[in-house]
């Protein structure tokens, strides 16, 4: 994807920023060492900077990750958590861990406590975590067996209304975040790249090669954040808003409005992958 126009490609190629964008790469499912190599694949590249789209390892692990990020990239790198990086954990532990180990890395930035990063003059990124929030589809005749609810402590032992509460609650917590940091992004630039790990709208979510159905859609869509983005790009068509997601591991690459491009990376476990490497201008 590139938010640039091409007729004007070649007048703005200098100007242009190179950035780098993985989701998904469960560094957990490979040996220290694959992972580390991964690291210094995607640094080798040289891009500008680096976005990456959650579910980077687990709890025990994703401190070290970020240091390893911060000493191996020459460039800036953005990310937001995704639901694997809160297992064997909690969610409260795993956000406190990552805010204290990022007030210290010099490069690796968590999205929600770095707020508008602006790009470029013409382009921002911001981003939250997201969560499949139980808000589309059926809730009732979803999956009840997420790995979710046994590996991250909030949702541990809960009966499914109780859990369909707290998964409204992310949502809901993410949706706010990015309804405060949005106006800012949208009155400092035309083109916001949006990072989030869960897809916000159900026409990007395939699942298994199959577009989510009802019994999907409440763990694989963040309906919350969709609502707000929707209508952030329905009230400025001066806007491109580009979102950037994971989480399904289905491919998608889908309009939803004229101004509103959502892409989902497709991935499999144990072989981590670059999605794209995206022109901004
Ligand atoms: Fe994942
Ligand atoms: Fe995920």
């Amino acid at each position: 994807m590139s938010v640039l126009k091409s007729s004007k490609k070649e007048e703005h190629r200098k100007q242009t920023l190179s950035l780098m964008w993985a989701t998904d790469i469960h560094l957990d499912h490979v040996n220290p060492e694959k992972g580390a190599m991964f690291i210094k694949e995607m640094a080798s590249k040289n891009p500008s900077a680096v976005v990456i789209t959650g579910d980077i390892s687990t709890a025990e692990t994703i401190d070290k990750w970020i240091i390893y990020m911060d000493r191996t990239f020459n460039c800036p790198v953005y990310f937001v958590l995704g639901n694997h990086d809160y297992y064997h954990g909690s969610i409260e532990g795993v956000r406190q861990k990552v805010r204290q180990v990022t007030r210290n890395t010099v490069r690796v930035k968590w999205l929600p406590e770095a707020g508008v990063v602006m790009l470029t003059p013409t382009t921002a990124l911001i981003g939250c975590d997201g969560w499949g929030d139980a808000k589309l589809g059926d809730f009732d005749m979803a999956e009840t067996r997420m790995s979710d609810y046994i590996y991250i402590k909030e949702l541990v032992g809960m009966e499914r209304p109780r859990i369909k509460q707290i998964l409204n609650a992310l949502g809901l917590d993410s949706a706010r975040y990015l309804a405060r940091v949005l106006p800012e992004a949208m009155n400092r630039a035309q083109f916001i790249i949006i990072a989030t790990h869960v897809p916000p709208f159900a026409e990007a979510c395939w699942h298994q090669g199959r577009r989510g159905d009802a019994r999907w859609l409440p763990n694989y869509t963040c309906g919350s954040m969709g609502e707000v983005i929707q209508t952030a790009a329905q009230n400025s068509m001066y806007h491109q808003f580009l979102v950037l997601c994971g989480h399904t591991h289905g491919y998608a690459d889908v309009h939803i409005l004229p101004n509103l491009h959502i892409k989902v990376g497709e991935v499999e476990y144990g072989n981590p992958v670059i999605q794209d490497i995206i022109n901004v201008c």
